[in-house]
């Protein structure tokens, strides 16, 4: 069974190290030793064994199974068939040798189809956060944010110059002109236009898997700031592929393109390759060459990982993903009806971590730990029900203990974790 694999695996990272380690190098035995406080507390994390495809996948970002089916790997080999002089390197960064035509075509075809002016094509969706946030917010300037964006982002913020940097509550539109106000109020400058904020937001939540309310938020910020001097990054991580015509993303499927400064899209996740392409126009295509470190001082991306992007590109553009971006659809709407006309759920809704992969800190906050459910396209309804009904299970055997009337103080998968842990002598 895979979660024996697994179990030994995770038990084995969280084994504790230091205290036996007082012959070794003290370099190593501190860095051990930190690691060690999060084995205290069974939180390290570890390099997981691969899964067999026999195991139902909740886990996986290949949400339109491009990648699992081969779908995106014959568009790549056919991508390599049609450019067979292709140079492995881009031998450069964009601003010396590494600027080349196939790579400027693919941006421009990405860039017609989510209806952008330029995109950026970077090495990934986390180095597309930290150019972007590490080069457009000028001195003075302030980010404001969505305080659960991703963690790129935050490494975004601690190298950005903006002077300001500050949260407001999650999705809550009454909170963002809380933070925009106060900033006004606080700096002339704000008002008079002398100064710009970045908005910070994502179109999906990840963790909490909920749509940002992108038209209210705007709103809010064109009532503040009728000046243009605060404009909108969005992170469309979690919705290309599986959202808006042909899964263009929120952005596009609420016509929003032109009241959007910045959006990111990842290649990792629905596309089944990897990359980032930042969707701007082309004062922020300057600011990124110029002030983008990781742009600047970095090669270009080479021209495989480009031939992968359009790859999956392609899929989505031709409109062949449509049945597995439908099908993501009908899998979520059949999990909800199946767990909500189950009659435990009433009861179970007051457990609120009901998903299928452990998210602990510091993914999540500290005290906010769950299990994520992810659906893809090759999820079957019986995996589903499966998935139901496991839930379900657990539901009422938790109702069960809270209401003194079971044989056993934990649930059964906690028993069996604990008699795992026991085998390997944690
Ligand atoms: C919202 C968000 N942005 C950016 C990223 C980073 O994407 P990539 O895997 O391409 O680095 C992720 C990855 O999990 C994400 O969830």
């Amino acid at each position: 069974m895979y979660s024996d694999v697994l179990l030994k695996a995770w038990a084995e990272d969280n084994r504790i190290q230091a205290p036996a380690m007082k012959n070794k190098p003290a370099f190593y035995r501190n860095l051990e030793k930190a690691l060690d406080t999060r084995r205290q507390t069974q939180s390290l994390m570890g390099l997981k064994p691969r899964w067999e495809d026999e195991v139902a996948d909740f886990t996986t970002c290949d949400f339109l199974s491009l990648s699992r089916s081969g779908a995106v790997r014959e568009a790549f080999l056919a991508e390599l068939e049609n450019h067979k002089g292709f140079d492995l390197s881009a031998a450069g960064s964009r601003i010396q040798y590494g600027n080349y035509e196939y790579l400027n075509q693919v941006e421009q075809e990405i860039a017609d189809f989510h209806g952008a002016e330029s995109v950026y094509l970077t090495q990934s969706g986390f180095a597309a956060n930290v150019a972007i946030l590490s080069s457009v917010p000028l001195p003075g300037d302030a980010i404001v944010y969505d305080e659960l964006v991703h963690a790129s982002s935050h490494e975004g913020f601690h190298l950005s110059v903006a002077e300001h940097k500050l949260p407001f509550t999650h999705n809550d539109p009454d909170s963002l002109r809380n933070v925009l106000t106060k900033l006004k109020n606080s700096v002339p400058e704000f008002k008079t236009g002398a100064r710009s904020v970045l908005v910070c937001v994502e179109s999906i939540y990840s963790m909490d898997g909920d749509v940002c309310v992108l038209q209210e938020l705007i709103h809010v910020v064109k009532e503040e700031f009728p000046l243009g001097n605060a404009q909108f990054l969005v992170d469309e991580a979690h919705s290309i592929g599986v959202i808006g015509d042909r899964g263009c993303g929120l952005v596009s499927m609420l016509g929003l393109e032109k009241e959007i400064a910045i959006r990111i899209h990842v290649a990792s996740k629905a596309l089944g390759s990897v990359g980032g392409m930042i969707l701007c126009n082309k004062t922020i295509r300057y600011m990124l060459l110029n002030h983008a470190r990781s742009v600047t001082f970095s090669c270009a991306p080479s021209f495989p990982m480009v031939a992968s992007i359009r790859a999956g590109y392609q899929l989505l553009i031709t409109g062949q993903s449509r049945v597995a971006q439908e099908t993501i659809q009908r899998n979520v709407k059949h999990f909800f009806g199946s767990l909500t006309t189950n009659p435990i759920w009433e009861e179970a809704l007051t457990f609120n971590n009901m998903n299928a992969y452990p998210m602990v800190f510091p993914v999540v906050p500290k005290g906010e730990s769950r299990l994520r459910l992810v659906f893809h396209a090759h999820n079957t309804l019986e995996e589903i029900d499966k998935l139901v009904s496991n839930i379900t299970e657990w539901a009422a055997e938790m109702l069960d203990i809270e209401r003194g009337i079971s044989e056993s103080a934990l649930p059964k998968a906690a028993r069996q974790l604990y008699a795992m842990q026991g085998s390997v002598g944690m």
